[in-house]
């Protein structure tokens, strides 16, 4: 397959792009500052520069791709402003783009709290805000078969590859980031996770089981 990872440099997208790549997949990150490129090569995966910001269109990027991944975030050091054109705008883009150029398959790395933005404070509002605006313009697309990963706190200790993928919202809990590209990888290849939401939590279900909705 030839995947696009929207937000490649990430510390998602990396493990995923090496992940896919190792597998003999085209894994394509797009990213927006060069100097990140020689690190997606380093994976194993090819860059792709471009901006989800500033570019009025992702569909260049996206052409030739059996399946897109929108594995970016203005992160926590942005405001609002960012979580709009990156977290929202990013993720609007890349399904317009997908649509566009007839891929269906869109992965999107959501976030525990999206269905119900207040749930996180004031400090997390906007980005929630944001995401479950991004996740429901994504679902409410009949051209896209969508699936929505919601982890819980990311973290950086080894991958287990033993989850638990729940379809029942409002859950909390680590995940580490292994775990997430693991569960993304997994995805491309499960059909039965097309037109899930699920949020995903360090547990004790291998991943191909904890996918079997
Ligand atoms: N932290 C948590 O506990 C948590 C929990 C649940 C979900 N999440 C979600 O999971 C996502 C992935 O996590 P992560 O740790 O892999 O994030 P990350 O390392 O912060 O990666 C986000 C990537 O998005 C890229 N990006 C930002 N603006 C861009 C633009 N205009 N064009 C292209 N790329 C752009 C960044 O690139 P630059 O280096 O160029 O800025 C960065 O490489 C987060 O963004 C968040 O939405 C996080």
């Amino acid at each position: 397959m030839d995947i696009l990872v929207a937000g490649g440099h990430g510390q998602i997208a990396l493990r995923l792009l090496k992940l896919l790549a190792d597998r003999g997949h085209t894994a394509r990150g797009l990213v927006r500052n060069p100097s990140h490129a020689a690190d997606l090569q380093a994976a194993g995966a090819v860059p792709v520069i471009g901006d989800l910001e500033n570019d009025a269109s992702l569909s260049a990027y996206v052409k030739g791709a059996d399946a897109v991944v929108f594995a970016a975030g203005a992160g926590p050091g942005s405001g609002p402003a960012r979580k709009r054109t990156v977290d929202l705008g990013g993720a609007v883009k890349l399904a317009d783009a997908a649509a566009d150029q007839g891929v269906r398959r869109y992965l999107m790395v959501s976030s525990i709290g999206a269905q119900d933005p207040a749930s996180g404070g004031e400090a997390m509002r906007a980005y929630l805000e944001a995401k479950a605006e991004a996740d429901a313009y994504v679902t409410a697309r009949a051209d896209l078969d969508w699936t929505i990963v919601r982890p819980g706190h990311l973290t950086d200790e080894p991958g287990t590859g033993l989850v638990t993928a729940s379809r029942e919202l409002g859950g909390r809990g680590p995940v580490p980031r292994d775990d997430v590209a693991a569960v993304l990888a997994a995805c491309l290849t499960t059909p039965a996770t097309i037109g899930v939401t699920f949020e995903l939590f360090a547990g004790s279900t291998p991943i191909d089981e904890a996918l079997r909705f």
